[in-house]
């Protein structure tokens, strides 16, 4: 059977819907996205991530009386029910729409285009969590907007691509010696018993599931400090984990080549992949 999407207000089998090679989308990247995880039949905090795509499309000047936000929420729950997804994600794409020419400027009034699609998505399971996973270190070269969820992802494609030839599951990325975030995922690290992560800037995501986990640990009275992080802290660090929607709390155990703690996946790790995953079950 083939999947169902939806683009701009109608369902279509995934091969039959077309966008026009006008759209602003296709030709510059001007758009944004948010991925939601369906566990269970059902949308994972999907209030958190449409209050941050309503966020990236004000940033990029997209307004909400453009966007019909209770058809996209009908639009996510009709396509887990005729598609019956269990566990999977949901992409929403809003691009700034069908322009007459290539211009840079928009028109503040063309239609933004709605694209809302499933994807299978690959979860760890267990033995490869305890086992833990490799990353390297990279420069942040991508712009100074990454709050934005932007469909401009050219940066972030070509780190990720990089660690993978490099045989590493993230690149984790370092700008004017300070940690950032990954290339497609927020980054935690202990260091000095103190869970740490980035503070929330121009500079990084504010991941939802990143969020969630520091209220998470707060409430099971686990520090959790939101601060600036060398590239030193990051490579003494005693543990590092990485968070995202499709794989919350992924232990990284060596950094190129160098270990990070005793190249095991910590206990903190461990702990915050429990809890985190106690709450999925219970949601
Ligand atoms: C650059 C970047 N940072 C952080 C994240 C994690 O965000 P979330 O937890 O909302 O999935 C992602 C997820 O795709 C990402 O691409």
């Amino acid at each position: 059977m083939q999947e169902i999407l939806y683009l701009n207000g109608s369902f279509f089998p995934s091969e039959e819907a077309k966008i026009s090679v006008m759209d602003r989308g296709f030709l510059f990247g001007d758009g944004v996205y948010e991925l939601i995880p369906v566990y269970k039949s059902k949308p994972f905090l999907l209030d958190q991530h449409l209050d941050r795509l309503e966020i990236s499309l004000n940033l990029i000047g997209i307004t909400k009386e453009q966007i019909n936000f209770s058809e996209i929420n009908d639009a996510i729950n009709e396509l887990i029910s005729v598609n019956q997804y269990k566990e999977h994600s949901i992409y929403i794409q809003i691009t700034r729409g069908v322009d007459k020419a290539r211009q840079h400027i928009f028109d503040k009034n063309n239609k933004p285009t709605v694209l809302i699609m499933g994807q299978p998505y690959k979860k760890y399971c267990v033995s490869e969590i305890e086992k833990g996973f490799t990353a390297c270190i990279q420069d942040d070269y991508r712009w100074t907007k990454a709050n934005i969820k932007s469909t401009s992802l050219l940066a972030n494609v070509m780190l990720k691509n990089l660690a993978t030839k490099m045989n590493r599951y993230e690149a984790i990325l370092i700008r004017d010696n300070k940690l950032t975030e990954g290339s497609a995922s927020n980054v935690f690290i202990l260091s000095k018993d103190i869970i740490k992560t980035p503070k929330l800037s121009y500079k990084l995501l504010s991941g939802v599931t990143r969020n969630l986990l520091i209220d998470l640990l707060r409430k099971n009275t686990i520090e959790v400090s939101e601060c600036d992080i060398s590239k030193e802290e990051v490579l003494s660090a005693q543990e590092i984990w990485c968070s995202s929607s499709t794989n919350p709390v992924v232990p990284i155990v060596t950094i190129d080549d160098i270990s990070i703690g005793s190249g095991k996946v910590g206990k903190f790790t461990l702990d915050a992949y429990k809890i985190m995953n106690d709450y999925i079950n219970q949601y």
